[in-house]
């Protein structure tokens, strides 16, 4: 849809709104954040941008540069899973989430362009979501951006998911990955080192986190939790002693998680990457041994990535059940196109911000 940024015939040009935001890619940390425990996501130099012009129709409609359906939504929707999930197309649920999580006080049109793959676990809902937000008129600070988006991702999908996506594309700063402790949502920007490739790589299964397992491992959390308190805050010898062998599992791998994000932030700053590396592909183990969240084509890339010469290590990232797997290299070390669903050397970006209208 070559026409998709072109604006509404009569639009006063200082009444256009622009935003946008990265996406994100995990280094290391998952399914940490649901477990008051600990991560390592970057925002990504690849993102999305949405423009609004404020209008008196109390509709927000938004057309998309991937589909040819717009996403028209009533002002007054209401933000609940049971009537988001009749919004069709399916990413007009989390912009009508949005809506009925900003309230916008009018109605417009605009639209959505994006440099991000879709369903790839490089947070393109949350990306949408943030923009969105922001392009609407939301104003606020990192931590709230972060809380309402997160609400709206719920409803959207239904899912129960964590606050990480939202909080690091919303709050990154460039050049840094951002350590949050989800025990008490605090954050910290830690330099990515010069000299080193974070290559993301797609396993081509694209994957929606409500026809995933995603709930069912929170719920086993829980389970566990219930026994030891959160699962982020023990030990994997503490979690390694619960009698049931899945939720024994199942903490293992968040407590373990946790050490690694903090043994890999510190190597990360003493610029070990062969000990980063290792972390990395010691994650993707526990993310598909104890946490069972990889697929067969996520274990080969990791293995192809991890067997190429000058790769330190790799992992699945973000929920998993497909999406993408995370490198880090030495520059040039990996060879984008021998990837054919789609291969990425990625930067740190900054958070989502509102840009100059043209
Ligand atoms: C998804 C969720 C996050 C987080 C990751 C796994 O991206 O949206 O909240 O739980 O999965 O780490």
């Amino acid at each position: 849809m070559g026409d998709v940024n072109r604006l509404p015939p009569g639009t006063a040009a200082g009444a256009l709104r622009r935003a946008w935001s990265p996406g994100r890619v995990n280094l290391i940390g998952d399914h940490t954040d649901y477990n008051a425990g600990v991560a390592l996501p970057m925002a990504v130099d690849l993102g999305t941008t949405v423009t609004f012009v404020p209008g008196d129709s109390g509709r927000v409609v938004l057309r998309s540069d991937r589909d040819p359906d717009p996403a028209d939504v009533d002002l007054d929707t209401a933000l609940h899973p049971e009537r988001l999930r009749s919004v069709e197309p399916r990413w007009a649920r989390y912009v009508a989430a949005v809506v009925a999580a900003v309230r916008p006080g009018h109605g417009g049109q605009g639209t959505v362009t994006t440099t991000l793959p879709v369903g790839a676990g490089l947070s393109s809902s949350a990306a949408l979501e943030v923009a969105t937000a922001l392009a609407l008129g939301f104003e606020g600070d990192h931590l709230t951006m972060a809380r309402t988006c997160q609400r709206a991702e719920q409803a959207a999908t239904g899912v129960p998911t964590g606050i990480m996506d939202q909080l690091v594309v919303s709050a990154a700063r460039p050049g840094h990955a951002l350590f949050v402790d989800f025990a008490d949502l605090s954050t910290r920007h830690v330099p990515v080192p010069d000299g080193v490739d974070i290559v993301v790589v797609h396993s081509g299964e694209e994957r929606a986190l409500d026809r995933s397992a995603y709930a069912t491992r929170r719920a086993e959390c829980d389970a566990a939790a219930h026994r030891l308190g959160p699962l982020g805050e023990v030990s994997p010898q503490v979690a390694g002693a619960i009698p049931d062998p899945l939720l024994r599992r199942r903490a293992r791998h968040v407590a373990s998680e946790c050490e690694r994000v903090r043994h890999f932030a510190r190597a990360l700053a003493r610029g070990d990457l062969a000990e980063a590396g290792q972390l990395m592909t010691a994650s993707h183990r526990s993310l598909a041994g104890d946490f069972e969240v990889s697929t067969p084509a996520l274990d080969a890339l990791v293995d192809r990535l991890t067997q190429t010469p000058g790769v330190f290590g790799a992992r699945l990232t973000g929920a998993g059940f497909g999406g993408c797997v995370v490198a880090l290299a030495e520059p040039g070390a990996v060879d984008l196109t021998a990837y054919r669903s789609g291969a990425w050397r990625v930067r740190a970006a900054g958070g989502a911000s509102l840009l100059d209208p043209d």
